[in-house]
């Protein structure tokens, strides 16, 4: 009698945040960079967003120091509920609800030591499950969500799968990267290797990893046994590499908008575009900017006669 293998559902994702978020000092300081707002909603409710529209069910977030508003942020607040609602401010009521009725737990990581050790302070929340781990400087725009695409590939493969992306040759460095060896079908790469942060000339290709993971749960013994890598931190692409020897591990390419706002233009121009589509400000903010294109324009003119 053949023997059927029945594969579980990825219900589970992890959010990495405990990281300092340096790159925003003095911002900072005493507040998470998770909840630095494009326009008017935390980065992270935004990755939040982009699991249940996924079909995610459980939510781990890793915090660390400072993270308290982001846990504040996802509960209830009755006070300013009660005062909204007196005051008639549906809009805004539902906009403060819609935040709380989630399942999201949080565990922190009391030693930050790498995104690899954030990851495996899910071991126990997670168990014998595949899931997802999304990092919040990456913000995805396409049609289908970026984590449901790797829902649907593990549903075909029942492997783990890492999204990856063509980044500029130069910026190779700051990545997790790819060598690819082969499509299995288009846009799903067979991987020879995992290198997190190759120098530019020795890099494998310009496909980097960019911050949404599907991982089998073997993924937890690897990192109780992973050594520090690039940086000195437990890398989490080095337990990949060390996955894929053992089980296939694949790479889908993502087609679609990456904002990267763990990064200071990447944040201003997150911002720019989301509030091109904000009902309250998108036709103030469009007029704003062809006025200053304009003044920036006879300014660069100006400035060339001069020269
Ligand atoms: C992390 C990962 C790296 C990945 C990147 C995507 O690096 O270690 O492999 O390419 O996120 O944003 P970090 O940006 O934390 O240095």
């Amino acid at each position: 009698m053949a023997i059927q293998i029945q594969h579980q559902k990825v219900r589970k994702a992890v959010i990495p945040a405990a990281g300092l978020g340096t790159r925003f000092l003095p911002a900072t300081k005493a507040i998470a960079k998770e909840m630095l707002p494009i326009v008017d909603k935390p980065t992270i409710q935004f990755i939040v967003e982009e699991a249940l529209k996924s079909g995610i069910e459980d939510i781990l977030i890793v915090t660390g120091k400072a993270k308290r508003p982001i846990e504040d942020h996802f509960d209830s607040n009755i006070e300013l509920e009660m005062s909204l609602k007196e005051k008639g401010k549906d809009d805004l009521l539902k906009l403060v609800e819609e935040t709380t009725d989630i399942n999201l737990h949080f565990i922190r990581q009391s030693h930050p030591k790498g995104l690899g050790h954030a990851v495996l302070q899910a071991k126990a929340f997670i168990g014998d499950e595949p899931f997802v781990v999304m990092l919040g400087d990456d913000l995805m725009e396409s049609e289908i969500p970026l984590t449901k695409q790797l829902i649907n590939d593990y549903e075909k493969t029942h492997a783990s799968t890492i999204a990856v992306m063509k980044v500029p040759h130069q910026e190779v460095d700051k990545y997790g990267v790819i060598s690819p060896s082969g499509e299995t079908e288009k846009g799903l790469y067979n991987v020879a290797n995992f290198v997190e942060k190759p120098a530019i000339k020795d890099t494998p290709s310009d496909l980097a990893i960019i911050g949404r993971y599907l991982l089998t749960p073997e993924i937890f013994d690897i990192l109780d046994t992973q050594q520090p890598g690039a940086g000195n931190e437990i890398q989490l692409t080095d337990a990949i590499e060390r996955l894929n020897k053992t089980q296939r591990v694949f790479a889908r390419e993502f087609i679609g908008r990456r904002y990267d706002v763990g990064d200071k233009f990447g944040f201003v121009e997150t911002t720019i575009e989301y509030g091109l589509t904000h009902p309250q400000i998108k036709e103030a903010l469009h007029d704003y900017i062809i006025k200053k294109a304009k003044e920036l324009a006879a300014t660069d003119k100006a400035d060339k006669k001069t020269t």
